[in-house]
């Protein structure tokens, strides 16, 4: 949305001003809307967004102090913070217009007013409004943009090729994608690289985890919220949906909405249109869709718990990721690239992965799938005690690892659940000695002796 494409809000209470403005700026390509009194300009703020207003501070009431257009002014700048104002004075009244400035006024203009001068105030206001409206939604972007630009997508199996097909087929086109597939599969990955190779490309992925979501809040973070919509409400604020205008919108673990606020979707899923919470304007965003989840989404609808018409609008195309244990023949170059991309970041160049440990990985169920072994491999980076990996520990999720009915995990020993313990602990906290220490509740120096004792190589 073109901010400088916007109307421009006049208030003035003569006719003939009125007109005489609304004629000056339609020969400048401006359209303008008109009111004579400070009720119909908020009254019109309400109804729809307007790139500047220019307003006179002197109405029928009061003409002289220039209280009213204050007032007004105020109660302009507490709607909309980032909307440019110009105030209109009377020759002479420097002290209203200054007045106007303390209180937000973007400039002046003194009447009668130099045509030229006005138009030169208002174009620079315009600019200054839309630069602070693309400031302020670039900066709630890059608190939530990944910045993951390139990322690596490993595909050679068989079992792949049809998803490999469908993602260059469907990638470039506006179709909503629902991407299936149990954790770790690569459901994320897959949603970004459709970003990359879509038209949306150089606008944003904006990518919002439907589980972690509070529902108390979901509409305002969805949606946005004007200043004072509800307590804490102390500005505006942008939701994801507006934030992903012209770009891609990714709903992941979309099985998580809670009932109630699926309804809520559906008229921006369908057409795109949307009020922030707090407000009865009607917003319309361009957004493509794409949404993940693991969960059997189809039980979910016949369960009652996921709405038939929301997943008819989101699923347009599928992409159903087969796991990592119908897709062997990608374990070893996956495992490769992970060995390679851990060795890279904690400076153990020359690692070799052993035919032996290969072929254990290769035969392993892989419960966690692509997630899993990426955190196997760091793990046997970070453990081996030579360049070459003969072993691997699978000790992730070893009950899920022993199939039915076979013998109980070889070690039950308290010195490895220690082990595991502190190994997940220290990745959790990015090899950070100090914070592994305090999540385990230890000492700097008994975390120390510790990893000595267990030949534990932190990342530090
Ligand atoms: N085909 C692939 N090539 C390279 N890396 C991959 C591939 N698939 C997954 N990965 C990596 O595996 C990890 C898990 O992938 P991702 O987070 O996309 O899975 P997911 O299906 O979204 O998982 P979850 O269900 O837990 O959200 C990531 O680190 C990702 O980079
Ligand atoms: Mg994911």
């Amino acid at each position: 949305m073109a901010d400088e494409a916007l109307p421009i809000l006049i208030a003035d209470d003569q006719r003939d001003v009125l007109e005489a403005l609304r004629l000056l700026l339609k020969s400048e390509g401006h359209a303008c809307k008109t009111v004579g009194d400070p009720a119909a300009a908020l009254a019109a703020l309400k109804g729809g967004a307007f790139a500047a207003a220019l307003i006179d501070l002197n109405y029928t009431r009061d003409t002289t102090s220039g209280r009213e257009g204050l007032d007004l002014l105020k109660a302009l700048k507490q709607a909309e913070p980032d909307l440019p104002v110009v105030a209109m004075t009377a020759w002479g009244s420097i002290n209203l217009a200054v007045e106007a400035m303390r209180l937000g006024a973007g400039d002046f203009i003194e009447k009668p007013w130099d045509n030229t001068r006005l138009i030169s105030v208002l174009r620079n206001q315009i600019a200054l409004g839309a630069a602070a409206r693309r400031e302020q939604k670039l900066r709630a972007e890059n608190s939530l943009l990944r910045g993951d630009a390139d990322e690596e997508f490993i595909a050679q199996s068989r079992a792949m090729q049809p998803v490999l097909a469908l993602i260059e087929r469907v990638a470039p086109t506006d179709a909503n994608v629902l991407v299936l597939g149990e954790n770790g599969t690569g459901k994320g990955v897959i949603a970004r690289l459709i970003h990359r190779r879509s038209k949306r490309a150089e606008r944003t992925l904006v990518k919002v985890n439907m589980g972690g979501i509070a529902e108390s809040v979901f509409e305002a973070e969805m949606f946005g919220h004007v200043r004072g919509a509800f307590t804490d409400a102390k500005s505006d604020r942008i939701g994801r949906f507006e934030l992903a205008d012209h770009g891609t919108l990714f709903l992941d673990e979309i099985a998580n909405i809670p009932y109630a606020q699926q309804a809520k979707l559906l008229r921006i899923v369908e057409d795109g249109e949307f009020e922030r919470v707090g407000s009865s304007r009607t917003l319309k965003v361009d957004v493509r869709l794409i949404a993940a989840t693991n969960a059997d989404i189809a039980a979910e609808v016949a369960a009652g718990r996921f709405r038939k018409d929301l997943l008819f609008r989101l699923n347009t195309v599928e992409i159903r990721l087969p796991p990592l244990r119908e897709r062997r023949e990608d374990i070893a170059p996956l495992a490769q690239s992970f060995l390679a991309r851990s060795a890279r970041r904690y400076q153990r160049a020359g690692m070799r992965l052993g035919a032996e440990a290969l072929r254990a990985l290769e035969d392993y169920p892989w419960p966690g799938n692509v997630r899993e072994l990426s955190h196997v491999m760091e793990r046997a980076v970070l453990t081996a005690d030579s360049d070459h990996i003969a072993q691997l520990d699978f000790s992730l999720q070893p009950s899920l690892a022993v199939p039915p009915g076979a013998a109980p995990p070889a070690s039950m020993r308290l010195d490895d659940a220690e082990q595991d313990m502190i190994r997940s602990a220290l990745e959790r906290c990015g090899g950070n000695i100090q914070r592994t220490a305090e999540m385990l509740g230890l000492s700097r120096a008994a975390l120390y002796r510790r990893l000595e004792k267990f030949g534990i190589r932190a990342a530090e």
